[in-house]
This record gives structure tokens, C-alpha cells and sequence, in this order.
């Protein structure tokens, strides 16, 4: 069965950062980038995000616009896509809103934890244990089979990581917003790693958008730009 399209969303800062150290949540995206990121769930069969940032942001991860939803349900599919968590601790607080709108859930989690996820989530969600370790391949495998073809990841830069260093990543969008952030502890959009093609591997800019004043940079890891470098 064909792995899902993985896309993966992104905003940083100019100097590179997702977000800043401080408790409360950093807003890059302006009111117009949020519209076009609902945009992009919308047009998505399922939306992923680590843990950390489930239990950091308390995200909902909902396709907020009725139209997009109607949209979808015309087209024959759920009006919310299906929500994805992955967490290797099982610490997932039953109370993240995470759990409690939108439609269908999904978490996947080493066997270790699944027994204390299933205790706790009850059936908020599908608890899927996938082995000693969560290996992201067999991940896109399951949701394959459950009729995801297009997967967006939200996040946060710890799984970034690994689906473009894994090169499971199709597509990149980055979304530049006209802030620093200036403290070398936030966090990044990826870690350190081995990036698909090494170093000198120039992606392909599949788009360059003006969003009122955030830049939408769409590159495309697997292919190459082409461009001359010297
Ligand atoms: N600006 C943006 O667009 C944006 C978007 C999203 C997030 N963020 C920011 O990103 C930061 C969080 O990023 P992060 O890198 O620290 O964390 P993260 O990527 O959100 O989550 C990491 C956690 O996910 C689980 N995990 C990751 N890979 C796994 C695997 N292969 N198998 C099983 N579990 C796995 C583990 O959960 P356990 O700890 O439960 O074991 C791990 O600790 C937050 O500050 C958030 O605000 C920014």
C-alpha cells in the first residue's frame, strides 16, 4: 500500500527559531497565515504532532473554517481530518483539548507504553503500539491502511527531524515571520542530523509566498533545484 504524501508546516522566526523559552505559546503566523494553514488541514487525511507539543501548546488541531469542512464532507470524507500524536513516555494528559474536538484520534507509542495509554485515554483515541520503538515507516504503513494518502506535520522540530533525516518528508512548508527571537535555547525547526542528499543537496523551491508580512517558502527535499551554486 503507497505511504501517505508527507507534508511538513512549519513557522519560524528570521533567525530560526519555532518558538521562544518563555511558558506562553510565541504567535508567528499572522491572522492571514493561520487562514492558509487551516487551508492546508483542510486538504490533509491527517495531521500529526509530537507530544511536546501537545503538552506544551495544548493545540486542538481543528480545520476551523465551516466552509473547508463542508467542503469536505461533499467530497465523501470526515469533516475533520484524523488527529496523530506520537509519544514514546505515554505521558499524554487525557484533558489536552487535543483529545476532545475534531474528529477521529490516533496515538501511536512504543509496546511499553500502550497499556498505560490505553488506561488513560480510555477511548479518546486509537492507542497503536508498533514495537520496542515507534519506527515512523511502519507508522505511515498503518495510516496507509487506514486510508490516509496526504499526512501534515505540525511539528514540533524533534519530529521534523526525523521525518527529513528518515527521508519520509515530501514537501516543506516554512512559513518566515518578520521577528527574533535571540535566545540560542529555543527551539529550532530541526536538530542536528543527516539531512536527505548531505549538506550540499539544494532542495526545490516549489513556492515563494507574500502572507501579508510572513514569507511562504514551499521546498520539495527530494528534488533538486538545479541551480548553480558558484
Ligand atoms: N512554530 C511552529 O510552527 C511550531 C509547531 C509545532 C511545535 N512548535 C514548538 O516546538 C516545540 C516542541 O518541539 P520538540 O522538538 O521539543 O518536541 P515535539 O517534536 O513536539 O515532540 C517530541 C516528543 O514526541 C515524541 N516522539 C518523537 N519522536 C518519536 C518517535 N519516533 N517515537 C515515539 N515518540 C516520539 C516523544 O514524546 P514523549 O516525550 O511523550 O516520549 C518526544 O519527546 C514547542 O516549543 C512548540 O511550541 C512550534
Amino acid at each position: 500500500m503507497q505511504r501517505p504524501y508527507v507534508l511538513l508546516s512549519c513557522a519560524m522566526s528570521v533567525d530560526g527559531y519555532i518558538d521562544d523559552t518563555t511558558p506562553e505559546r510565541l504567535s508567528l503566523s499572522n491572522v492571514k497565515d493561520f487562514d492558509r494553514v487551516d487551508e492546508v488541514r483542510a486538504e490533509s487525511d491527517a495531521i500529526l504532532i509530537g507530544a511536546t507539543t501537545m503538552r506544551r501548546d495544548n493545540p486542538r488541531l481543528l480545520v476551523n473554517s465551516e466552509s473547508r469542512r463542508a467542503r469536505r464532507v461533499a467530497q465523501g470524507l470526515p469533516p475533520y481530518p484524523l488527529k496523530v500524536a506520537i509519544t514514546t513516555s505515554g505521558d499524554l494528559d487525557p484533558d489536552l483539548r487535543f483529545w476532545h474536538s475534531g474528529g477521529e484520534k490516533v496515538v501511536y507509542c512504543p509496546d511499553a507504553a500502550a497499556a498505560k495509554l490505553r488506561l488513560t485515554l480510555h477511548d479518546l483515541a486509537d492507542v497503536v503500539n508498533l514495537g520496542p520503538t515507534v519506527d515512523l515507516g511502519r507508522m505511515l504503513d498503518d495510516l496507509a491502511s487506514r486510508g490516509v494518502r496526504r499526512l501534515m506535520v505540525e511539528g514540533g522540530g524533534t519530529i521534523h527531524t526525523q521525518f527529513l533525516t528518515q527521508g519520509l518528508a515530501d514537501e516543506i512548508h516554512l512559513a518566515i515571520a518578520p521577528i527574533f527571537v535571540g535566545d540560542s535555547n529555543a527551539p529550532r525547526f530541526v536538530n542536528p542530523g543527516n539531512f536527505p542528499g548531505g549538506t550540499g543537496h539544494r532542495m526545490a523551491l516549489a513556492e515563494v509566498r507574500a502572507v501579508d508580512d510572513v514569507v511562504l517558502l514551499r521546498y520539495l527535499p527530494k528534488e533538486s533545484s538545479g541551480s548553480p551554486t558558484s
